[in-house]
């Protein structure tokens, strides 16, 4: 039996808040969604079928493959239960293979120490078949073995993802305090951006937002820029599978003639380092990058568009006092000047957010790798321009 035609139980786990879009991307590729929950999705798929997940999603983090479910109630239980699997099936006489894990076990106070007997069932099972000893690391750069332990629910996934899927492989220089690729692209979809009206990106720091709005829009997927998964490294992968469906990711680009996406910052250095960005992700030429304070961005007069601004959240007074003056000129800035238009900020701190003056018509949860956040939408009438109406189901 081979894991990469067999279909198994697949877990897509994701950042907190980012299951519907992860849901919504997993559904629009073709598959069922079996059950979801607060980081993730499952579903039924084989190997192979996760070869085309791991290319294409944007809001994902890891494709896990499940390989054993069973009760361990302490590490050495964790152990008894792996040593009779047939590792050696899995893990090729030459690979190399790492342990990541998910542990809260009230047995453990350090998941490494999980990780390490996981490790030595691997290891004990396969020197017994083969005599030799498979090398290990902690580079995710070969064959991942994942284990999810909570309380006494054990289960064991080839993890076919390796380094994360949410970072998306383009962004070479990071700038300051910049998203995470995969939570700009599901802050993007939450906008339910119709992909044609502008898209104006004021605060654009290193470019994340403007460039995965550029993906979307042109259906550029995260596997254009990758060249190295855990699927890869596993006995019976079948690079032919790989190839077609990387070739795929090429073939499916569409140009939208005539789209505007304008991304502004005050800084000098973060429009040169976007500009790298939005050209390694190849969407430079989508995008107008000028140097400017927000408030002089252009916003073109086709509506409905979408202003979407990440300003900083401040950590100390008197960086909070100082951005309380920014929100307020945002809300201003939204109000006078982008009438027609759909308003999003994302922030992090709630209390400027007040600041902005306006009434937010949605307040979409978000977090970051540490703090709460929201992305607030307003809907920006004008005496002039009616606010058109954005497609709200825009299929993702
Ligand atoms: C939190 S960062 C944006 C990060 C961005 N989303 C990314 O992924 O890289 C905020 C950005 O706002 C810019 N900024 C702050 N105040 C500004 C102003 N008044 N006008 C224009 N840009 C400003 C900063 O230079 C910084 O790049």
């Amino acid at each position: 039996m081979s894991i990469y035609t067999t279909e198994g139980a697949v877990t897509i786990t994701c950042h907190k808040h980012m299951m519907p879009y992860l849901e919504q991307e997993v559904t629009a590729l073709g598959y069922t969604v079996d059950e979801t929950f607060v980081t993730g999705v499952k579903l039924r798929a084989s190997v192979n079928a996760c070869i085309r997940l791991n290319l294409n999603l944007r809001c994902a983090s890891q494709v896990l493959y499940s390989l054993k479910s069973f009760r361990a109630f302490n590490a050495d239980e964790v152990y008894r239960n792996l040593v009779d699997f047939p590792w050696e099936d899995l893990i090729p006489e030459a690979g190399n293979f790492s342990i990541t894990s998910n542990v809260k076990n009230d047995t453990i106070n350090n998941g490494m120490f999980a990780n390490l007997r996981v490790k030595d069932a691997i290891i004990d099972r396969i020197r017994e078949k083969r005599g030799t000893r498979p090398s290990t690391g902690a580079a995710l750069t070969g064959a991942v073995i994942h284990l999810f332990w909570k309380n006494e629910t054990a289960e064991v996934f080839v993890d076919t993802s390796g380094e994360s899927l949410a970072r998306h492989g383009y962004r070479k220089i990071p700038g300051q305090a910049p998203m995470l690729e995969s939570l700009a692209a599901a802050t993007v979809y939450a906008t339910r951006w119709d992909r044609t009206s502008p898209f104006v990106n004021p605060m654009c720091g290193s470019g994340t937002l403007a460039i995965e709005a550029a993906m979307i829009a042109t259906n550029r997927r995260p596997g254009l820029f990758r060249t190295n998964y855990a699927f890869m490294h596993l006995t019976g992968y079948d690079e032919q599978v790989y190839f077609d469906e990387d070739a795929k990711l090429e073939e499916q680009i569409t140009e939208v003639p005539g789209l505007r996406i304008i991304a502004t910052d005050y800084s000098e250095r973060a429009i040169e380092n976007a500009k790298k960005n939005a050209i390694a992700a190849g969407v430079a030429g989508m995008i107008d990058f000028s140097v400017c304070d927000f408030a002089d961005t252009e916003i073109p007069p086709d509506v409905p568009g979408i202003f979407f601004v990440n300003p900083e959240y401040g950590e100390r007074l008197g960086e909070v006092n100082e951005l309380a003056e920014t929100y307020g000129r945002i809300g201003d800035f939204m109000k006078k000047k982008c009438g027609g238009y759909f308003g999003y900020v994302f922030t992090g701190n709630l209390e400027l957010a007040k600041k902005i003056g306006l009434k937010a018509k949605r307040r979409i949860e978000f977090y970051t790798s540490t703090i709460d956040c929201r992305l607030l939408e307003y809907e920006l009438y004008s005496g002039t321009r009616d606010t058109g109406k954005l497609p709200l189901n825009t299929p993702i």
